[in-house]
């Protein structure tokens, strides 16, 4: 990189000697507060209309979320009327707060507190700006100033509250956010937050919710934690409020932020839905959900059909998730990797053979099936994937069950196909690559029609076989119908293949029944094939699987390939 055009001002951590955060584990889930409808909103290239935060809303209902901010009524006539729709219409369910925005300024104020008639549960979140790059370029304001016009919509909104509570049963909370906290110095946030304290009389009881935003991330996620820790630890009147964070993700470590400020004495945390908000998003309450999940901890959300959360999403939002994002995208849960698909397969075996209760599969962090996420392809193939892997998919897309040793020569032959197309392998085409390779594979030899009886102790195989389209009669006898077989091909000059292996099962129910045999065979110039035959007769599939195996390998030899 070219030396900047402008020097950047390095941020400068709060002096916290002692601290404590760094021992501290996540053990409960913090107060959780979406902010979908407002912060999530405002950045939208097309801001959701009544339609669109109508069905989000119920989602985030549905979801269990207790506290949700609504919007910013005082804003446009649509954030209001959008308001009034979810109060008059009544989706707003008795457990549910929700939270209005508004700046600190008296006419936004009143004109919030009208949006809100016949609301049963709300919080009323106002903010002002207090970093000193905003005091500085935006509000030319000393803090004095700044801390005036808190205390001011402070005293305020207590009053239009008051007289709320003497006409209605309104339950009344109040929210303030120092915003852009981070960039504001510590000891004068924790004065401004006083000060509104003060003047909301904030009691244990009536407790206030302090909300420091990291509205710009300015620096790495442990410096946000000192913050939180030193403002928990400075605050007079810590029991009178909840702690609660806002943080961005402008460095993309906003889940970080998150998690260092819950260690550090947060109790709450406001944030949307997979990240959507201004610039690079608000912290993903999903990822921090979903991650407390996989620590035991019940986060009070549920995410168990995370796919149709995500749809609503993309519909309300129009934005289009991420394929790698956390939980979430569609190719979280895929192994493209062959040593990744060796190793999920064999904890799949694995759990499925100890019968375990605990979750113990490598590369998958979450079990997708806790998410609904289970009926899709774990194990995906491309020219990167393992040998086993093409088995894992041939046994979930149609049941056959190869045999181990078998792997290795199935997996090159799709491998080949990988790299040739260059692309992505679907189910559908390895069972093709497979049913071509060894089902309806042309060969030198063909069965035609067969017998078996005993006789003096011994099977015998009598029975007709075409050679390039020739047919002739051949017999043998042996010590079972594979050895008589063998015997019988011997008599037409087939010698060399020996036997090596046998594997069989049913691959279908009821009265149409098959069964599929993998056969093994030492070649004669050295070296070992498969063969598979499928028949409803299970002999008559193992002998299919000696003939495909023997015109394999002459094919084979003829393209030169052995
Ligand atoms: O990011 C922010 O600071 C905000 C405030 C209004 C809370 O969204
Ligand atoms: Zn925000």
């Amino acid at each position: 990189m070219k030396k900047p055009k402008k020097s950047y001002i390095p941020f400068r951590p709060v002096s916290l000697s002692n601290r404590q955060w760094p021992d501290q584990v996540i053990t409960k889930a913090p107060i959780w507060c979406s902010v979908d409808l407002r912060d999530g909103n405002q950045a939208l290239v097309t801001p959701m209309q009544l339609e669109e935060k109508v069905l989000l809303f119920k989602k985030l209902v549905e979801i269990g979320f207790k506290e949700i901010e609504v919007g910013f009524p005082s804003a446009s006539e649509t954030e209001y009327e959008i308001l009034r729709t979810l109060i008059e219409e009544n989706y707003i369910p008795d457990d549910v707060t929700i939270q209005v925005l508004v700046q600190a300024r008296p006419q936004l104020i009143k004109r919030t507190f009208e949006s809100l008639c016949g609301a049963k549960n709300v919080i009323v979140h106002f903010y002002n700006s207090t970093s000193t790059l905003q005091r500085k370029v935006v509000f030319k304001e000393e803090r004095e100033g700044i801390i005036k016009i808190a205390a001011e919509g402070a005293r305020l909104i207590r009053e239009l509250s008051e007289k709320e509570r003497a006409k209605s049963e309104m339950n009344i909370r109040y929210e303030y956010s120092p915003e852009s906290f981070t960039g504001t110095e510590i000891d004068f946030a924790i004065e401004i937050c006083e000060r509104v304290l003060a003047e909301l009389e904030a009691s244990e009881d009536q407790k206030v919710i302090l909300n420091l935003p990291s509205t710009v991330e300015l620096a790495t996620p442990n410096t946000y934690a000192d913050q939180i820790e030193y403002f928990c630890h400075n605050l007079k009147d810590r029991k009178k409020a909840i702690i609660s964070v806002h943080p961005h993700n402008d460095r993309g470590t906003g889940v970080a932020a998150a998690e260092l400020a819950l260690m550090a004495g947060a109790d709450r945390v406001e944030g949307t839905l997979f990240g959507n908000g201004e610039r690079t998003g608000n912290v993903d309450i999903v990822t921090l959900a979903l991650n407390m999940y996989t620590q035991n901890i019940d986060p009070g959300l549920d995410f168990s059909n995370i796919n149709e959360i995500k749809n609503v999403y993309e519909k309300c939002t129009k934005m289009i998730l991420h394929e790698r994002h956390p939980y979430a995208g569609e190719l979280v849960f895929t192994a493209f990797s062959g040593s990744h698909q060796d190793a999920i397969r064999k904890g799949y075996e694995y759990m499925e053979n100890s019968n375990a209760d605990l979750w113990e599969v490598p590369y998958l962090p979450i079990n997708p099936a806790d998410l609904n996420r289970e009926y899709e392809p774990v194990i995906r193939i491309n020219s990167q994937s393992g040998k086993g892997g093409a088995a894992f998919v041939l046994h979930q897309t149609i049941g056959y069950d190869l045999p181990k040793q078998m792997h290795p020569e199935f997996g090159e032959i799709v491998k080949k196909a990988a790299d040739n197309s260059g692309e992505e392998l679907t189910p559908q085409r390895i069972v093709k690559l497979f049913n071509q390779e060894y089902v309806e594979i042309i060969g030198k030899y063909m069965l035609q029609n067969h017998k078996f009886y005993e006789e003096n102790h011994n099977t015998v195989f009598e029975g007709c076989i075409s050679e390039d389209g020739q047919e002739r009669y051949i017999t043998g006898r042996g010590n079972g119908p594979i050895d008589a077989f063998f015997s019988a091909l011997n008599s037409i000059g087939l010698v060399g293949f020996e036997f090596i292996s046998y594997q069989e099962h049913a691959i279908s129910k009821g009265s149409n029944a098959k069964a599929i045999s993998f056969i093994e065979l030492k070649i004669p110039d050295n070296g070992h094939i498969f063969g598979v035959g499928i028949h409803s007769n299970i002999n008559v599939a193992s002998l299919l699987g000696i003939l495909c195996a023997i015109n394999r390998a002459i094919n084979h030899k003829n393209n030169g390939k052995i």
